[in-house]
């Protein structure tokens, strides 16, 4: 059998992959007016890093990473998610002596071994945002916009912000004890992964699907915050509401990675079969001193944005993403003479910044025809033996059909004037 890609992954081949870099390019300019940085940390880190930054209870730290041991023995991980990659890098970098907030974003895949569905992949790629420095509710609230920005600019319809405050670690303490008391009478009835959870964190049992009818009636979380932790959550709401971002408490909203306190949040988009979560994130002060140790504590917040999910939505609600602009000019040559010339003007017209081609398999002019329509091109400029002696050229105009015969020098010289001017 011949070797396929493997299971949970895509190729993304041309015609598909404009869309993707539609999506980065516009995810990079929305960074500049929110004034974030680029980072490119490894795709491969210790797997020390995510089991403590993301949690070892949690099904991406237990069941997902896609862990080896290298040539030197040691555990390595593909990233399952941004955030711990970032973090580190903040911190071997020592960012955090830095003045300003240091506000940076990424692009780019990550990996989870997870039963491949409809918008769930083992390679998938994220559009994520980390801020550093800063305790400020309003800086939460510019994390969520942002992300809700980049959706309605990519023109997808109906994304529905929810949010929620997990508290503090001792809010949160005093709120799985509740919780725990509350399933206790059904702890035997719920599913395999909600009974090892019930010990170890019992809040995942709200996010569990299969055992929503036992969670109806549970505590909420809101009702355990301390009265810094309700001022947060209220300020983020006001800056919110200021900066109209529409969104939606969801006391129910747990996130699968435990590096939360305070604020975590949620995008919702219907189109991807039973999958509605198009991107989350949230607030992490701890996180920073936890991965780099005393001295390097700062807060943090940010989101991670999925880009497949983001495509099939807009596929899905029909939305048209701009096409890639079409070629300038496709070169004809027609005898011995006027191919040679032809590969020189097609270097010198590439040089001007025209977006130019030629056929490379000796085909008839029909054949080349057909693939300068193919690449959808504006112009085909044809040159024959006689009017390379002229130093002459015809131009067609794909739309029209019409055809000039111009001076080949100028089109050499200035190609942009001569075919649009
Ligand atoms: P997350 O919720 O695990 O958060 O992932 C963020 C987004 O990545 C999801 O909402 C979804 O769109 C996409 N995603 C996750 N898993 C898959 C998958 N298997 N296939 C396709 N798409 C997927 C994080 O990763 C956090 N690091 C976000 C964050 C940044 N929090 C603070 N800063």
């Amino acid at each position: 059998m011949s070797i396929q890609k493997p299971k949970g992954t895509q190729d993304l081949l041309p015609g598909e992959v404009e869309k993707w870099q539609y999506l980065e390019s516009k995810a990079r300019e929305l960074c500049q007016r929110f004034n974030y940085k680029e980072i490119r940390s490894p795709i491969f880190e210790s797997t020390e890093l995510f089991s403590r930054g993301v949690g070892e209870t949690t099904d991406i730290v237990e069941k997902e990473m896609y862990t080896f041991m290298d040539k030197g023995d040691r555990s390595i991980s593909l990233r399952p998610e941004g955030t711990a990659g970032v973090v580190r890098a903040f911190v071997e970098n020592k960012l955090y002596g830095i003045p300003d907030l240091t506000k940076l974003y990424y692009i780019g895949p990550m990996f989870r071994y997870e039963q491949p569905q409809a918008g769930r992949y083992r390679q998938f790629h994220q559009f994520g945002i980390e801020a550093f420095g800063s305790v400020d509710p309003s800086i939460d609230a510019e994390v969520i916009a942002l992300g809700y920005t980049f959706y309605k600019e990519i023109g997808l319809k109906e994304v529905t912000v929810e949010i929620n405050s997990v508290g503090t670690p001792s809010v949160r303490t005093a709120y799985r004890e509740q919780l725990q008391a509350f399933f206790a009478p059904v702890k035997e009835k719920l599913c395999k992964d909600c009974q090892s959870r019930y010990d170890r964190n019992p809040m995942r049992i709200l996010d569990c699907k299969i055992d929503a009818k036992y969670g109806e009636g549970a505590p909420d979380i809101l009702e355990f915050l301390d009265e810094e932790c309700t001022t947060h959550f209220n300020q983020v709401k006001e800056h919110l509401a200021a900066m109209d971002i529409p969104f939606r408490i969801n006391p129910r909203l747990v996130r699968g990675l435990d590096y939360y306190t305070h604020t975590a949040f949620e995008y919702k988009a219907a189109g991807i079969g039973a999958i509605d979560t198009i991107g989350g994130g949230g607030r992490y002060n701890g996180l920073v001193g936890q991965i780099g140790g005393h001295g390097t504590d700062q807060p943090g917040v940010g989101l991670g944005l999925g880009l497949e999910r983001i495509l099939l939505v807009l596929q899905a609600q029909g939305v048209e993403i701009p096409k890639p602009e079409p070629l300038d000019v496709y070169l004809i040559g027609l005898g011995e003479a006027a191919e040679k010339q032809i590969t020189k003007l097609l270097q010198q017209l590439r040089v001007q910044g025209l977006k130019a081609e030629k056929d490379y398999q000796g085909r008839k002019m029909k054949a080349q025809m057909k693939s300068a329509d193919r690449f959808n091109a504006t112009y085909v400029a044809i040159l024959g033996d006689d009017e390379l002696e002229r130093g002459e050229i015809t131009l067609k105009k794909m739309d029209t059909g019409t055809q000039v015969t111009v001076s080949l020098a100028d089109l050499a010289a200035n190609a942009a004037k001569t075919l649009f001017a």
